[in-house]
C-alpha cells in the first residue's frame, strides 16, 4: 500500500511539472488512459480475494479520483497561462495606418434617371417599364409607324430571327412602346415615365447600339399644348438646374405625335466650351408632341374623349450636357477610373430646383 502513495506523490510531481497541455495529456494517458498505469491497478481488482478488494478498492478509486483532479487543476492553470501569453505576443498597433476601403460610385446613367424619376414624380408621374424584346406592333405599327413608314429605316433595328409564325421581335428602338402597353391596360388619367434600355444599330462618338430613354406620356380629357409645354420646360429648369433657362418650343415631325415640337435649351459654346443657361444658341435636347389620335385609336381609347401629350429623352444625352462627359462610348467601357471620376456617392442628392406643379410655368 506504501506503494500507492508513493505512486501518488510520483504522478502528482510529473502533474506539477507539466509545461504544457501537451505534456500533461500524455501524463492523463499514461496513468488513466485505457492502459495507463492507475487503469491497470483497477482492473487488478478483479483477481483478488473479496476483503482484500474492498480495501484496495477503496485506496484505488481514491487514488483515481485525486489523479484526476490534479490533472484538471493544472489544466486550467496552464490554459490561463496560454491565454496571457498570447495576449503578450499578440498586441495590436493602433499606431498604424487603416487600409484603404474601396467604395463604389453610382454611375451617371443611374444617377440621371433617378433624378429625372424624382422630377417627375414630384410632378405626379409614375414609372412604367416594359420589355426590351418587343413586338414589331408596339414598337413600330401601334405607334403609327405602318411597314412602308421611312421612319422604320431611320431606327437602324435589330431584329430578332423569325418565329413559326414569321412574326419577327425587334430589340426596342425607343421606349415609346411603353405608352401602347399602357394605354392598353390603364383607364386614363394616365402620368407615366418610363426609363429604359433602348437598342439601335448605330456606333459612334455620339450613339451607341445600347442606350437609355426616358419616355412620358400624359392622357386625360382636357390635356393641352400648354400642359405640354409646363411641364417640359419645369423639367429643363429643374434637371439643369437653372431657375430661367430659356426654353424654346421647334415644330417637328414623329409620326405618334400631331403636332410634334423638338425641345431646345438655351446655351453658349463661347471658347469651345458648353455652357448651359447662358448665351443666344440653342441646343436640342428632346421630342415631344400632343399624342397622334390615330395613336389613342391603337389603344383603343377615343379620341374625342381623351388627348394628352408625349415627349422622349435620351438620357446619355442629357448626361453628358450636365454632367460634362465628352464621349459616350466611356458610358459603357466599365473603367473604374472613369467612374471614380463621373461617378455619384449615393448621398449625393437628386438636382431639384424651381419645381412647381404640372403645367405650372410656361
Ligand atoms: N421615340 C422618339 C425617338 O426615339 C422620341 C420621342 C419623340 C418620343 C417624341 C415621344 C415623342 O414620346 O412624343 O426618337
Amino acid at each position: 500500500m506504501e506503494n500507492i502513495d508513493a505512486l501518488k506523490d510520483e504522478v502528482a510531481g510529473a502533474i506539477d511539472g507539466a509545461a504544457d497541455l501537451n505534456a500533461l495529456e500524455n501524463i492523463r494517458i499514461a496513468e488513466l488512459g485505457k492502459s495507463g498505469r492507475i487503469t491497470s491497478l483497477m482492473k487488478s481488482l478483479g483477481q483478488m480475494a473479496p476483503e482484500e478488494r474492498k480495501e484496495a478498492g477503496q485506496r484505488f478509486n481514491a487514488l483515481k479520483n485525486t489523479v484526476a483532479k490534479l490533472i484538471d487543476a493544472r489544466k486550467i492553470v496552464l490554459e490561463e497561462a496560454g491565454i496571457d501569453a498570447r495576449l503578450i505576443e499578440e498586441k495590436i498597433d493602433v499606431t498604424l495606418p487603416a487600409r484603404p476601403e474601396i467604395q463604389g460610385a453610382i454611375h451617371p446613367i443611374s444617377q440621371t434617371i433617378d433624378e429625372v424619376i424624382s422630377i417627375f414624380g414630384e410632378m405626379g408621374f409614375r414609372v412604367a417599364e416594359g420589355p426590351d424584346i418587343e413586338e414589331d406592333w408596339y414598337n413600330f405599327t401601334a405607334l403609327n409607324i405602318p411597314l412602308d413608314h421611312p421612319a422604320r429605316q431611320e431606327h437602324d433595328t435589330f431584329y430578332l430571327n423569325a418565329e413559326k409564325d414569321g412574326q419577327r421581335m425587334v430589340l426596342r428602338t425607343h421606349t415609346s412602346p411603353v405608352q401602347i402597353r399602357t394605354m392598353q391596360v390603364q383607364e386614363p388619367p394616365i402620368r407615366i415615365i418610363v426609363p429604359g434600355r433602348t437598342y439601335r444599330c448605330d456606333h459612334d462618338a455620339t450613339h451607341s447600339p445600347m442606350f437609355h430613354q426616358v419616355e412620358g406620356l400624359v392622357i386625360d380629357k382636357s390635356t393641352h399644348m400648354g400642359h405640354l409645354k409646363g411641364c417640359l420646360i419645369e423639367f429643363c429648369r429643374a434637371f439643369f438646374g437653372v431657375d430661367d433657362l430659356r426654353v424654346r418650343f421647334r415644330p417637328s415631325y414623329f409620326p405618334f405625335t400631331e403636332p410634334s415640337a423638338e425641345v431646345d435649351i438655351g446655351c453658349s459654346f463661347e471658347g469651345g466650351t458648353l455652357k448651359i443657361g447662358h448665351g443666344d444658341d440653342w441646343l436640342e435636347i428632346l421630342g415631344s408632341g400632343m399624342v397622334n389620335p390615330k395613336v389613342l385609336e391603337n389603344c383603343g381609347l377615343d379620341p374625342t374623349v381623351y388627348q394628352g401629350f408625349a415627349f422622349g429623352v435620351g438620357i446619355e444625352r442629357i448626361a453628358m450636357l450636365k454632367y460634362g462627359i465628352p464621349d459616350l462610348r466611356t458610358f459603357y467601357d466599365s473603367d473604374l477610373r472613369w467612374l471614380r471620376h463621373y461617378g455619384f456617392q449615393s448621398l449625393d442628392v437628386p438636382s431639384m430646383v424651381g419645381r412647381s406643379s404640372l403645367g405650372g410655368a410656361s
